[in-house]
């Protein structure tokens, strides 16, 4: 069993990956932790709540409210791929009898805020907690730079965030986690703790259809069946539109999938910088993915390639047909 820390900017493709840790045995989802990215982080929890709440969990993680703001720069979000909510609308959706079709799990929050709560649980779980940031890295980098001490406990950090071959998805040269927070991003990677990554360059392979999710679903119509068809509606249509697929990526479930079942994916190992000024390559991840011409120790590994097909099965069958 894998104890694991989930930092999330929750929107549509974080909702999953949240679902599908919280079904899978071989991981102790200890704490979860929000932070503004995908839109504000008062939302994203509001949104982990929502998820929660269509869940039927015998323990909840501890949920701690994070950071508001990037290091340095000013927020930018992506609400006009997620939704103004960040869970493609639905957050306010109504019954035909006027209550809330998803309201919020009643749950206290934790009186630490995100990088507090961090520390905390990595002294609780020192050289154990794994930490799986899907969303900007302001929180961990928080944590980092307020208790270096407490945080060279973190056993590992999974992430999902990051282009090396293909274009960004917010400019051409960036993907949204890193871009929104690159100064944070930057303290992660050069703190020594060993990093795994999986960029854009392999979730882009990862669509998940609403066709197949329909075909999966099979008419069945809990709560959650309902929620993964409502909360992904918008965002696929969005790809529609952009890309000519009804269908979504399933970025930050890959960081999951990642740690459940590594033989699924290709990894190098590669020394990786963070393109920090804010100019025409903010948020570039920059890193020789060519192992024989590394010319620098390296600090991360890298997802290069996944079985995608294998891993859409195994991600149904936990998130879909599990129970
Ligand atoms: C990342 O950005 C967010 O919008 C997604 O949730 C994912 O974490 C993909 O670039
Ligand atoms: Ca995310």
């Amino acid at each position: 069993m894998k104890r694991i820390l989930i930092d999330t900017d929750i929107g549509v493709d974080d909702a999953l990956a949240v679902i599908f840790a919280l079904k899978s045995p071989e991981l102790h989802v200890e704490a979860i932790t929000t932070v503004s990215g995908n839109v504000h982080v008062e939302q994203c929890t509001r949104n982990l709540l929502i998820t929660l709440g269509c869940m039927e969990l015998k323990e909840i993680p501890l949920i701690s409210q994070g950071e508001e703001a990037p290091l340095t720069l000013p927020l930018v979000t992506s609400a006009h791929v997620h939704g103004s909510d960040g869970l493609g609308g639905i957050s306010e959706s109504l019954s035909p009898d006027g209550t809330r079709l998803y309201p919020p799990l009643e749950w206290p929050l934790s009186s630490m805020r995100g990088p507090d709560a961090i520390i905390d649980l990595v002294n609780r779980y020192s050289g154990e907690l794994i930490l799986v940031p899907v969303g900007p890295l302001t929180n961990i980098a928080k944590a980092m730079l307020n208790n270096p001490t407490a945080m060279r406990g973190v056993r590992e950090i999974v992430l999902m965030g990051g282009v090396f071959e293909i274009y960004g998805n917010v400019t051409t040269q960036a993907e949204f986690n890193i871009y929104a927070d690159p100064q944070a991003a930057q303290v992660v990677f050069n703190f020594g703790v060993p990093v795994t990554m999986t960029p854009l360059d392999v979730t882009h392979d990862v669509v998940l259809t609403r066709d197949r999710l329909d075909a999966e679903a099979n008419q069945r119509n809990t709560r959650l069946i309902q929620f993964l068809r409502d909360s992904t509606q918008a965002c696929m249509v969005y790809h529609q539109g952009r890309e000519g697929v009804k269908g979504l990526y399933l970025h930050d479930p890959l960081a999951i999938g990642y740690l459940l079942q590594p033989d699924l994916f290709d990894v190098v190992d590669a020394y990786v910088q963070v393109e920090t000024p804010d100019n025409l390559t903010r948020g570039r991840t920059v890193g020789n993915l060519r192992a024989h011409r590394a010319d620098s120790a390296p600090n991360a590994r890298v997802c290069v390639g996944v079985d995608a097909d294998r891993f859409l099965r195994f991600f149904l069958d936990r998130v879909v047909d599990g129970h």
